[in-house]
């Protein structure tokens, strides 16, 4: 075997004279080569069921870009779609599925047909394990239970999460058994991603932030601690990320309970603190404000050179090792191409 690649090394704990980098969404709408694609495939749910397709749009920032993680392109709303609560997606306006609120609603949902429904998924991995220049990390994810709930329960994006907080606050255990079946399908999912090729899992907890003391240790940390544990005893030396976004100090407890190897920062963690309260049990990822790379110029080189530093300075004596560039976010689509340029050469050192 040859020396591991530097995203995998990164989140075994080693830090690099140049950390090693990719950007969440970094295959998106921004990319005017993803939208031909997107145009041709004729919606999104078909280019991500499309295994030619969603393995060209996975590797179009890797071309232009080299970035040390490729991202398997799929979406965290394809776990629904296969439980059997059928998913579409209305330009401009986001994801719309028809709303799961009770017992009667979840009892016609399956964990046990998701992969099946799936399948082309499994083979855009495999795709993508061949097509890979060698040194890039092929990153599989999924959503984790809670932000999926969220969306399965409003029915879609939402503002205050009314719906879905008022289930699992006034119903715990009858929430408990959606996020039971998620946990499932879940594992099972990433599970065939890993046999499928993927190196790197990460788990997206977008709305992890929402969740007030103790609903954020039963709704986030504990149905990841599940997963991670299932993943673990099939795939002891899988590196897993975690991304429960939006919880400040609650992404100590998060690294502790979790088992994650490596926390995705959202923009607002100071990188001071998560350097030395997180570094030294976790590796870390993040946490630039995506919208650096809309403004570009100095500000953007700026911001990022704070990270660097940051990270860079007083890392040793905290005990504190990996670190992986990325954002705090996903790139948004009005990002200039160019800026995202600028940032992988400043990245690398040119
Ligand atoms: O490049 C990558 O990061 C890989 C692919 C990826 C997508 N979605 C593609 C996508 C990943 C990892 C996701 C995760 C995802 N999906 C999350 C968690 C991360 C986050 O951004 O918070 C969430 C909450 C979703 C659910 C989702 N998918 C929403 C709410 C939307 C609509 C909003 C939007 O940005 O359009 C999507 C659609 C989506 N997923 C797009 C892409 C590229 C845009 C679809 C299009 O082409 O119109």
């Amino acid at each position: 075997m040859g020396e591991e690649k530097r995203l995998v090394r990164a989140l075994r704990g080693e830090k690099l004279a140049h950390p090693p980098f990719w950007f969440m969404r970094q295959a998106g709408r921004y990319l005017p080569e993803y939208r031909d694609l997107r145009a041709k495939a004729g919606s999104f749910l078909e280019l991500c069921y499309n295994p030619d397709f969603a393995t060209e749009v996975s590797l179009q920032p890797i071309r232009r870009y080299g970035m040390d993680g490729a991202i398997l392109f799929a979406d965290i709303l394809l776990i629904p779609d296969g439980l059997g609560q059928p998913l579409a997606y209305k330009e401009g306006e986001g994801p719309r599925l028809e709303p799961v609120r009770d017992r009667a609603a979840l009892a016609k949902l399956d964990p046990g047909r998701v992969n099946e429904h799936v399948a082309p998924v499994f083979e855009t991995v495999r795709q993508l394990a061949r097509a890979l220049p060698e040194q890039v990390t092929l990153i599989g994810f999924a959503g984790a239970p809670w932000t999926v709930a969220t969306y399965m329960v409003e029915g879609g994006s939402s503002r205050d999460f009314a719906h879905v907080k008022g289930w699992a606050f006034a119903d715990p255990d009858g929430f408990q058994v959606l996020i039971d079946m998620l946990v499932e399908a879940t594992v099972a999912y990433l599970a065939e991603q890993v046999r499928a090729g993927a190196e790197v899992v990460q788990l997206f907890d977008t709305w992890a932030g929402v969740l007030p003391e103790p609903a954020f240790e039963r709704w986030c940390i504990a149905p990841t601690a599940a997963i991670v544990a299932a993943l673990r005893a099939e795939f002891p030396a899988l590196p897993i990320i975690g991304f429960p976004r939006g919880v400040g100090a609650g992404y100590a407890a998060y690294a502790a309970a979790t088992g994650v190897d490596g926390l995705s920062l959202d923009p607002s963690v100071p990188i001071e603190w998560a350097r030395d309260v997180l570094g030294p049990r976790v590796a870390l990822q993040g946490n630039l404000d995506p919208h650096w790379l809309v403004v570009g110029g100095k500000g953007m080189e700026e911001a990022a050179r704070r990270l660097l530093d940051g990270w860079g300075q007083g890392a040793d004596e905290s005990g504190a090792g990996g670190y992986i560039f990325n954002l705090g976010h996903g790139i948004v689509p009005q990002t200039p191409p160019e800026h995202v340029a600028a940032l992988c050469a400043l990245l690398r050192g040119e």
